[in-house]
């Protein structure tokens, strides 16, 4: 008999249930008898003792559901070692609980912070599988993460969206895309919604470097631009800013986003008819796209091999197109960031693409 304790944690994205899926079909279909431990809201249900038992039949039927049938929630890890309101130090309850449920192992499904504290449930002894979910893509020891390819499918839909408009207009139009502190989503959704300039955070940008692109486009008789502009693009003057001041900046910014204050700079400097669309949240919602569905699948089911087997302390994650087990030492307070040389920015400079720098 297994006792397995099971949660999703930080920001959803599509493909969670499909993992979880993929795991406990993978424990039901072996020999081992299983109990499920669903925690409720992320590490909250562990650390207040939240859960519901679940069987094999609540993962069924779910393979195609967006969002997570446990419910989700931010526990931040910087403050994890912090008392809460009522003075309970949430390790020691998380810790507790484990032990209360005799529990086997944890399977957590989460990005960068959830595994930052998974790392640390992990080094404190308890037994931890977890599975790479986020549309950014910016986990370390894995090439993808589930959700990805979702959300690029969206943030492309949305890209092609504004292409008529645009042109029928002849408007400068930016699509701020979703990725956090790094460039993958903006970066594929960009290229494949044929955006003519991709503005990232690895790529600190110059806004006359911009303006020049759109001009070259009007000479060429071009009647619209596209930018695909990164949430977290930042300018070359605001990259050498130290953290401190960038911080003290964005606190007295009066455009709600990054697209908003570029959109101003284009208007003013240009005379240009400027528009800013924010897909936001859209990008993490509705079902997983087919890819998602068997790569999460896939990973969940080698999630549960590794528990029929005793393996504890990894990721499961996929390198150069291998299913792989990463120790989640390695994975824990690591960004995977795009390479500014690497070849797919080489190729989308070569196809024309302005990067602002
Ligand atoms: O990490 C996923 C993500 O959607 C990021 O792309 C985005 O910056 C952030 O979460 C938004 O967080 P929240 O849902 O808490 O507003």
């Amino acid at each position: 008999m297994k006792r397995i304790g099971m949660l999703t944690s930080g920001g959803d994205c599509q493909a969670l249930n499909a993992a979880m899926r993929g795991v406990v079909k993978t424990l039901d279909n072996s020999k081992e008898e299983v109990e499920i431990y669903g925690f409720l809201d992320g590490y909250k249900g562990l650390i207040y003792g939240k859960f519901q038992m679940l069987t094999g039949r609540d993962f069924s039927g779910i393979l195609t559901k967006g969002g997570t049938i446990l419910g989700t929630s931010r526990t931040p890890f910087k403050t994890i070692n912090d008392p809460d309101e009522n003075g309970l130090n949430k390790v020691e309850a998380m810790k507790q609980n484990y032990y209360k449920l005799q529990l086997d192992c944890l399977v957590i499904l989460g990005g960068n912070g959830t595994h930052k504290t998974a790392n640390l449930l992990s080094k404190e002894g308890l037994n931890v599988v977890t599975l790479p979910k986020t549309i950014d893509n910016d986990l370390w020891g894995t090439d993808m993460t589930f959700g990805f390819q979702s959300a690029v499918n969206i943030a492309t839909d949305a890209i092609d969206y504004i292409h008529t408009t645009a042109a029928s207009h002849a408007r400068v139009f930016i699509v701020e895309i979703m990725g956090h502190k790094v460039g993958w989503l903006p970066l594929n959704a960009g290229m494949a919604g044929g955006a003519d300039i991709i503005l990232i955070p690895e790529i600190p940008y110059d806004i006359d470097k911009v303006i020049d692109k759109i001009e070259e486009r009007d000479k060429r008789g071009s009647r619209f631009t596209i930018i695909a502009v990164a949430e977290g693009a930042i300018s070359k003057e605001d990259a050498k800013l130290s953290k401190k001041d960038y911080k003290k900046k964005l606190e007295k910014q009066v455009h709600p986003s990054v697209s908003y204050e570029i959109a101003a700079a284009i208007q003013e400097k240009t005379g240009r008819e400027v528009r800013v669309t924010v897909p936001g949240h859209m990008q993490r919602g509705g079902s997983p796209c087919p890819y998602d569905r068997v790569f999460a699948s896939r990973l969940g089911s080698e999630a549960g091999k590794l528990i029929l087997e005793g393996q504890y302390g990894f990721m499961v994650g996929y390198k150069n197109r291998e299913i792989v087990k990463v120790p989640l030492e390695d994975v824990a307070g690591k960004l995977k960031t795009l390479d500014p040389e690497a070849t797919i920015i080489q190729e989308a400079k070569m196809l024309g693409i302005c990067f602002g720098d």
